[in-house]
C-alpha cells in the first residue's frame, strides 16, 4: 500500500516483463465484483506503435508518454448475457444437472439468482425499462428496503465499481513486484474504444500506464487530508 504511488516517469532503461504485467492482470481478475458477472476486459498494451497512438490519446501527459507498458480497463456491461450463461454453467457443473426440484434451497436460489433476478436488473431499452425498474423499485420502497440500483445509469456505476477493483488489485499486485503504474482518467475514451475497435456498448474505466519508476516520477510526498476528517466511526 506504501509503495504504490501514482508514477508520472518512467525509466526508459528499465523495461518490464509482459508476462509478468500479464500476470498481474491475472490477479486482478480476483478482484470482488458485483455478482460475480466479471463484465470487464483487459488490454494488455506492449507494441511501441499502440503505445505511441495511446500516448497521444492521453494527451501525451507524462505518466502516458513514458509508459513501457499500458493496461486499458474497459467495462463490458454489453456482456452480461454471456456472462449469466457463464455463471449457470458454472452453478450446473458444481450442483449437477439434475430437475430444480433435486436442488437445494440454495442452490435453488442461486440459479434463480442468475436466470431471474439478473436479467431483470440488466436487461434494457433505450433506458426506459431502467426507469420502469426505478419506479416500481420506488414504490415497493415505501414499505420495506429494496435494492435502488435500477436505472441504466445505476448499472453502469456498479459495473465500473468493479472495474476499479480490479484495477487497483492490479496496481497493488504490480507494486508487489516492484513495478510501478499511474491510472489516468485523463484520455480521449472515444478514440480509444476505436483503437481497440470495442462495440458500442464497451466503456473505457481507465488507462493504467506502467513502468519502473525514476525518482523524479513520483511527484512529491503523498498528501491526504487528515483521517479525522474522512474517519467516521459509528
Ligand atoms: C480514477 C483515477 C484517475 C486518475 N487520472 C489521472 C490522470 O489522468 N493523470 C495523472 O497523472 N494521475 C491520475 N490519477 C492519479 C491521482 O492523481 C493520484 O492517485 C492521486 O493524486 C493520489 O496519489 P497517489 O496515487 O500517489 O497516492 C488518477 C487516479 C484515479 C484513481
Amino acid at each position: 500500500m506504501n509503495r504504490r504511488r501514482s508514477v508520472r516517469k518512467y525509466d526508459p532503461n528499465k523495461p518490464l516483463d509482459p508476462e509478468k504485467v500479464k500476470q498481474c492482470i491475472k490477479l486482478a481478475t480476483l478482484a470482488p465484483n458485483s455478482s460475480n458477472m466479471q463484465l470487464w476486459e483487459f488490454y494488455h498494451i506492449c507494441s511501441k506503435d499502440t503505445l505511441q497512438k495511446l500516448s497521444s490519446y492521453c494527451f501525451d501527459q507524462n505518466a502516458a508518454s513514458t509508459a513501457q507498458q499500458m493496461v486499458i480497463m474497459v467495462v463490458r456491461k454489453d456482456l452480461w448475457r454471456q456472462r449469466v450463461k457463464s455463471n449457470v454453467t458454472y452453478l450446473t457443473e458444481v450442483y449437477g444437472d439434475k430437475p430444480k426440484k433435486e436442488y437445494s434451497k440454495r442452490a435453488k436460489f442461486a440459479f434463480t439468482y442468475y436466470t431471474k433476478i439478473i436479467p431483470v436488473s440488466y436487461v434494457d431499452f433505450l433506458g426506459i425499462l431502467g426507469y420502469v425498474r426505478f419506479a416500481v423499485y420506488w414504490l415497493i420502497g415505501l414499505f420495506r428496503p429494496i435494492y435502488r440500483q435500477a436505472r441504466n445509469s445505476d448499472m453502469r456505476i456498479v459495473a465500473h465499481k468493479s472495474m476499479a477493483l480490479a484495477a487497483q488489485t492490479f496496481m497493488l499486485a504490480m507494486a508487489d513486484i516492484n513495478y510501478d503504474t499511474c491510472p489516468m482518467e485523463g484520455i480521449d475514451s472515444l478514440r480509444i474504444k476505436r483503437l481497440l475497435k470495442l462495440p458500442h456498448g464497451a466503456e473505457i474505466n481507465m488507462v493504467v500506464s506502467c513502468g519502473v519508476r525514476l525518482p523524479e516520477g513520483v511527484y512529491g510526498d503523498r498528501f491526504r487530508v487528515p483521517f479525522d476528517e474522512v474517519y467516521k466511526k459509528v
